[in-house]
């Protein structure tokens, strides 16, 4: 009788032991780094027509830094567009709540440098006071906000910005409807954090006529290929990283 009661107590302080731990510990984790545990990030794109090699570089890059990889359909058929996308994150911010991250990766990007984690490369800066409330990582391109590469905080603030940006889905493309947003108010563009456009995105070469600071440099993490949505090939696409120059006729 007495030895089981002393069994009882040892597993009821065991458990407790158990659980403050690990409630410390998680709460440590935390304070010093919001993205612990790569788990937390999702790497978000679709199945482009033929951008099947894009898809593979995501996937290793996916299982290398164990990051998820949630592919979508696309609803139509221009995978360079990012309207799919903004629906897409919608439905995923409600469906994946232990992600803290979403990163979209259009199927018309491909990455590059793989040895560049998320967490080194963008996130780090975010972990300081004044960045602590930025949802939406995004860069300026020589047109507008490019949203072939950003990242997006599974935030309360995230589901109704994203709820903001399809209500205007229209003549306009994400890029210039988050713009809008961005200049129109204030609260709103206080959660958006800019980084230069090659921390998250170069661009292929005369996808931009000015500014050379958006072109893909070798060794940057992402390389896209914004005019490639329906007439290049996962080929044609590969053998431009190495020419940076591509066939639009393929
Ligand atoms: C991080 O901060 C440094 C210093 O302010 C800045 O140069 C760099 O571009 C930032 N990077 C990102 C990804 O925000
Ligand atoms: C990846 O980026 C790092 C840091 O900028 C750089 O040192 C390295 O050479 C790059 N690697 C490749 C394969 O481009």
């Amino acid at each position: 009788m007495g030895a089981r009661k002393y069994l009882f107590l040892v597993v009821i302080i065991l458990v407790t032991l158990i659980i403050t731990f690990h409630r410390a510990l998680n709460l440590t984790t935390q304070n010093l780094w919001p993205f612990s545990s790569s788990t937390n990030i999702a790497i978000v794109t679709f199945h482009g027509a033929r951008a099947d090699k894009s898809l593979k570089s995501k996937q290793e890059y996916a299982s290398h830094w164990g990051y998820e990889l949630l592919v979508g359909e696309p609803a139509y058929e221009d995978i360079s567009s990012a309207w799919p996308a903004i629906s897409y994150l919608h439905s995923l911010t409600h469906r994946h709540p232990h992600i803290k991250w979403f990163w979209y990766l259009s199927p018309t990007a491909l990455i590059m440098n793989s040895t560049l984690t998320l967490e080194s490369h963008i996130l780090h800066n975010l972990t300081s006071p004044q960045y602590r409330d930025r949802d939406l990582i995004v860069a300026w391109d020589c047109r507008t906000l490019n949203t072939a590469s950003f990242l997006l905080r599974n935030s309360k603030w995230s589901r109704p910005f994203l709820e903001l940006v399809l209500a205007r889905q229209g003549a306009n493309t994400v890029g210039e409807v988050m713009e809008r947003l961005y200049w129109e108010n204030q609260l709103l563009g206080q959660r958006y954090h800019f980084v230069p456009a090659r921390t998250v995105c170069g661009l292929a070469a005369d996808a931009c006529d000015d500014g050379e600071r958006y072109l893909y440099h070798e060794g940057d993490f992402v390389l896209d290929f914004p005019f490639c949505a329906e007439k290049c090939t996962a080929g044609s696409m590969l053998e431009g990283t190495k020419r940076q120059d591509v066939d639009h006729n393929t």
